[in-house]
């Protein structure tokens, strides 16, 4: 696998499109929001590619004036799981929060993603809360947050 981690560009709209609907079973962003999110001043939206294929994506969102980053999304193609991608996906998202300014990154997550939370746990996100009723089907979210270290990345 040769791995780039790119910002999104519009032409990659289709190929995001396919990953929403094929890493999550609902909740998705629709391609308006998913268009809207490329171009937005306001968001970092990272894709991974191997080769032409797009197989992962990574979204943080800023506020102007705030150093709290939060990282919206984040989703790697349904069969290229477990290699070590969405880790991957997940330290690029944080140094591009660190490089514009953000020394804290928080997440939601449901309760019911085992995976997920397996890697947030793993990669230094501290629980803070646990939301009920949060997402479409009733699952409760729990919302985790790590401190951003000026050096280096996991
Ligand atoms: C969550 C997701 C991004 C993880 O991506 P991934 O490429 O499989 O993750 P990695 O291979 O980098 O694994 C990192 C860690 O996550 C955990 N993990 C990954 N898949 C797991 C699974 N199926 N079960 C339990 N833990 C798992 C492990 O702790 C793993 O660390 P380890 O390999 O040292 O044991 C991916 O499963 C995904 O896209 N899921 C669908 C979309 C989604 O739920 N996004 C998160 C929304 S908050």
């Amino acid at each position: 696998m040769t791995l780039r981690m790119t910002p999104a560009r519009p032409q990659d709209l289709d190929a995001l499109v396919g990953l929403e609907e094929a890493a999550f079973p609902g909740d998705r962003m629709s391609r308006r929001a998913l268009a809207r999110n490329i171009n937005s001043p306001s968001l970092c939206f990272l894709v991974a590619r191997d080769g032409k294929a797009l197989i992962g994506h990574a979204l943080v969102a800023f506020r102007s004036g705030s150093s709290l980053a939060r990282l919206y999304s984040l989703a790697v193609l349904p069969g290229l799981t477990g290699q070590g991608l969405g880790r991957k996906l997940l330290a690029a998202a944080e140094r591009q929060a660190r490089q514009r300014g953000a020394d804290r990154l928080r997440l939601e997550v449901r309760a019911d993603n085992t995976a997920a939370i397996r890697l947030y746990d793993k990669t230094g996100y501290a629980l803070f809360a646990r939301v009920p009723d949060y997402y479409e089907d009733g699952q409760a979210a729990l919302r985790y947050e790590k401190a951003l270290s000026r050096k280096g990345s996991r």
